[in-house]
Order: C-alpha cells, then sequence, then structure tokens
C-alpha cells in the first residue's frame, strides 16, 4: 500500500507519499480502507521532530491519527460492526491507504468522506475538554481559538449542550464563530476583558485549546484554576489548571458516537479543505501558520 512518511525530521519537504508495510486489525481493532484522513498539528510536530524528546530519528515515521473509511478487516472480540461498513474514528499512522483504528463510530450516511475523517481527533478532543469542564445548560464556556479544528467543533458542541459559548479568534474568524452560534472576541491583548464584557462577568469554564494565552489570565475568569481545562499549554499544571493529553481522561468510543450523532443532526457542521495525499506537503504548510479555519484533509 501507500503511506505518507518520513525517514529524516524537517519541514513538509521531507513527506512522501510511498509504499509501505500494510497494517492489519488486532484484538479490539479494525483496519479501514481509507477515503480521508485529516491533518492535525500533532503530526507536524511529530515530523518536525518536536514529539522525539531530542532522540535522532531512526526508521521511518508516518503520519495521522484519524480517518474515515469501509471496514475491511475486524480484529478479534470487536462486536457490531462488520466488513463493507462506512466508519469514522481514530488510530494511528492514518494518512495511509490502509488503517488500522482504535476507536470508531459508524459514519452518518448524509455526512461526506472528508468531513467525516475531520471528525475524529478534534471531537474526541472536544468532547473530552466539554466533559472534563462538566459544561452543561445554561453554562457560560470561554473556548480560546474558537476557529480551528478543535475549537470550532468544542464551540458547536458546546452549543449542542446549551450553553453559552464566547469564543476567540483573530479577525478574519470573527464572523465564522458567530456562525457557529458563539459570541466572538479576538485573541491577543484586551482578551479577558473582551470575555468579561460579553460574559457579564466571569465564565463558568475556560477550554484553552490555542495555548497562547497567559494561563493567569486565563484562571482570572473561572471560578477556580481546575475550571480552566488546556490542551495546548502543558506547562499550566502547575497554576492549577488541568492539561489534558488524551490518556486516560479519553472516552474515545462514547466520543466518537456523541460526534457521529451530532454530524447527522446537522449540529457539528465542519468546514473542510481537501488536498490529494500527494499533495500533503501544500495542507501541512498551511496548518503549521497557525491559522486553520475548520480542517484540513488529505484524500486518496
Ligand atoms: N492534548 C490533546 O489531546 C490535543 C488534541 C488535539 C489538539 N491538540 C493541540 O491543540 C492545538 C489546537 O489544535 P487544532 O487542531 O485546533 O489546531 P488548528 O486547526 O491549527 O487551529 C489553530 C487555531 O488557533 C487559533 N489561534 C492562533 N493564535 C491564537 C491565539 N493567540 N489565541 C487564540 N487562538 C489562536 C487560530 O485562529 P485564527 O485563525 O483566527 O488566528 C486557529 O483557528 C494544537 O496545539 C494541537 O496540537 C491537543
Amino acid at each position: 500500500m501507500r503511506a505518507l512518511q518520513f525517514t529524516a525530521y524537517g519541514g513538509p519537504e521531507v513527506l512522501e507519499w510511498g509504499d509501505a508495510p500494510a497494517p492489519h486489525a488486532g484484538p479490539g481493532q479494525i483496519r479501514i480502507a481509507v477515503r480521508a484522513a485529516s491533518v492535525n498539528p500533532i503530526d507536524w510536530k511529530t515530523f518536525a521532530g518536536a514529539m522525539s524528546g531530542g532522540q535522532p530519528m531512526v526508521g521511518t515515521g508516518y503520519l495521522g491519527y484519524d480517518a474515515a473509511g469501509v471496514v475491511d478487516e475486524v480484529g478479534e472480540g470487536v462486536m457490531g460492526i462488520s466488513v463493507g461498513d462506512d466508519v469514522l474514528g481514530r488510530g494511528q499512522n492514518t494518512q495511509a491507504e490502509y488503517a488500522v483504528l482504535d476507536s470508531w463510530a459508524a459514519k452518518p450516511s448524509s455526512i461526506d468522506w472528508a468531513v467525516a475523517a475531520a471528525a475524529g481527533l478534534a471531537g474526541e478532543t472536544s468532547e473530552r475538554g466539554l466533559r472534563l469542564l462538566g459544561v452543561k445548560a445554561g453554562d457560560t464556556i470561554f473556548i480560546d481559538g474558537g476557529a480551528g479544528g478543535v475549537g470550532a467543533a468544542a464551540v458547536q458542541m458546546a452549543v449542542a449542550r446549551g450553553a453559552k459559548v464566547i469564543a476567540s479568534s483573530s479577525e478574519a474568524n470573527q464572523d465564522y464563530l458567530a456562525e457557529l452560534g458563539a459570541t466572538p472576541v479576538l485573541y491577543g491583548e484586551g482578551v479577558v476583558a473582551g470575555v468579561r464584557a460579553a460574559a457579564g462577568g466571569g465564565v463558568d469554564a475556560v477550554f484553552d485549546v490555542a495555548g497562547k494565552t497567559a494561563v493567569d489570565e486565563l484562571i482570572s475568569l473561572a471560578p477556580e484554576p481546575a475550571q480552566v481545562v488546556t490542551i495546548a499549554n502543558f506547562a499550566a499544571g502547575d497554576a492549577g489548571v488541568r492539561v489534558s493529553g488524551g490518556g486516560a481522561d479519553s472516552h474515545p468510543m462514547k466520543a466518537l458516537a456523541q460526534v457521529a450523532q451530532l454530524l447527522a443532526q446537522n449540529k457539528l457542521v465542519i468546514k473542510v479543505q481537501t488536498f490529494p495525499f500527494d499533495r500533503a506537503a501544500d495542507a501541512y504548510r498551511i496548518s503549521q501558520g497557525g491559522h486553520v479555519r475548520g480542517k484540513l484533509v488529505l484524500i486518496p
């Protein structure tokens, strides 16, 4: 099969769409013929070497943490899914012709492949953040970085819960945030005052998706530091903020079921820009720029 790969750390120029060994579904897993796989910042952090802990590159690296496709192998112990079913989900090395998924949900038939692929990691992360924060109807939440992959999903999933959502973006994405159902504020200097003005005071929860605003500023908006959850500022734990990397605090099967339901109901709408796999480097250059609206998705 073919897979996106790299043999040296660097920029998007190290990527190659080339031959690779096909993976197989182990116990509790499924394999899919990939119809689309999304780009996430973790992918370029990986090929840039930022996740290597300073170790030199060994062997070949592969990319991708989510995808949508058609099931073609069902691992031992897996129930409720059959060869030929259309699914979306999370796995590793998904930017390939075939990929193994660890968690999945049936793809709603009304949702196209690229949107389904885009929903995996961003949707699971959003469900996790909102669950950890206990966001419920009537709450006010501030989502710092509301226009990107995770942010746009989190805004809509919080709105679907009946929360009032205030979200930040650059000037260019203020109208997009309003379209998603949030009260937009500009990030950067003055963001705290902007949120206070929009909320009429503090908020019940802060979901830091971007990791760019000083942690003290985010804490000043919440009833207590633990009501700030960040997925992108890994130093923030020292201040009492909850840092989530998606390990034991992740409930991926439940999250993806919820995400698929919201997609089917049009309560979660994901704006996607697609690229063929052999132009993945172009998608990664855009992702590295840090101002993605919605999601970038690779298709075979
Ligand atoms: N820990 C986890 O489990 C987990 C899971 C998924 C993602 N992540 C991390 O979370 C981060 C976001 O991921 P993503 O997929 O949503 O990225 P993305 O799609 O590239 O989105 C980036 C967004 O950040 C916004 N942004 C840029 N500068 C900002 C600032 N100063 N303040 C607030 N927002 C700002 C941009 O808005 P404008 O375009 O309007 O500038 C853009 O919409 C990445 O670092 C990623 O690695 C962590």
